[in-house]
């Protein structure tokens, strides 16, 4: 392959896909819900899960004024509502009556776990850093919840009866059609 090399990022869009979810969060009497791409896992013991935003958001602030939030991963059937919430600030509307967006504050957090999630992480900041133009959070997870019929019985995502929605850059999204297993250390079985 021949590839294209460039210095400066022109798009942004080389390391998708990734998983689309929404961030919920809660404060001063306010609910808040934004679609997020820019997040992961980065400890096991403890728990702990990141998620970049930027201080333009509506959601930043109810994060530093509560100290909490929720990661909800999201299904393919709730790619219209992801776009929508992604689409308007809380700063100018109520999303969850405006988008009719169905959920339960968390068991740990008041930041609320969406209906339609297949799972979600309920988290407390223990850290916040600015890098660049965003300011990344660091949320131990205090509870997760997920819908059992979501997961296989081995543990991961059941893909015949879930399928997460992926995030491609712009307005583009994906939906994973199916999986396989790769065993560690071992070569491929050709047949
Ligand atoms: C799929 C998708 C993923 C996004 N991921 C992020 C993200 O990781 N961080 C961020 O600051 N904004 C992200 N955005 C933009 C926000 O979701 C968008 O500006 C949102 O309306 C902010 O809502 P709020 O002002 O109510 O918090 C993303 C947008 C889309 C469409």
């Amino acid at each position: 392959m021949t590839k294209i090399v460039r210095t400066e990022l022109d798009s942004y869009y080389y390391h998708y896909p990734a998983g689309a979810t929404i961030v919920t969060s809660h404060a001063n009497g306010r609910d808040n819900a934004m679609a997020v791409a820019w997040h992961t896992a980065i400890s096991r013991e403890a728990p702990i899960y990141l998620v970049s935003i930027s201080p333009k958001r509506f959601t930043h602030g109810l994060i530093v004024e509560s100290g909490e939030f929720a990661v909800n991963f999201m299904p393919m059937e709730s790619g219209s509502l992801v776009a929508q919430i992604a689409g308007c600030s809380g700063a100018d509307i109520d999303k969850f009556s405006e988008l009719d967006i169905q959920g339960q504050p968390g068991n740990q957090v008041k930041a609320s776990v969406l209906t339609d999630a297949q799972a979600a992480y309920e988290c407390k900041v223990v850290g916040q850093h600015t890098y660049g133009d965003h300011d990344v959070f660091f949320g131990e997870i205090v509870a997760v919840q997920w819908e059992p019929s979501a997961f296989s019985a081995e543990g991961p995502l059941d893909l015949d009866a879930v399928q997460p929605i992926l995030y491609l850059g712009e307005d583009y999204y994906a939906s994973s059609k199916g999986s396989v297993e790769f065993k560690r250390g071992q070569p491929a079985q050709t047949s």
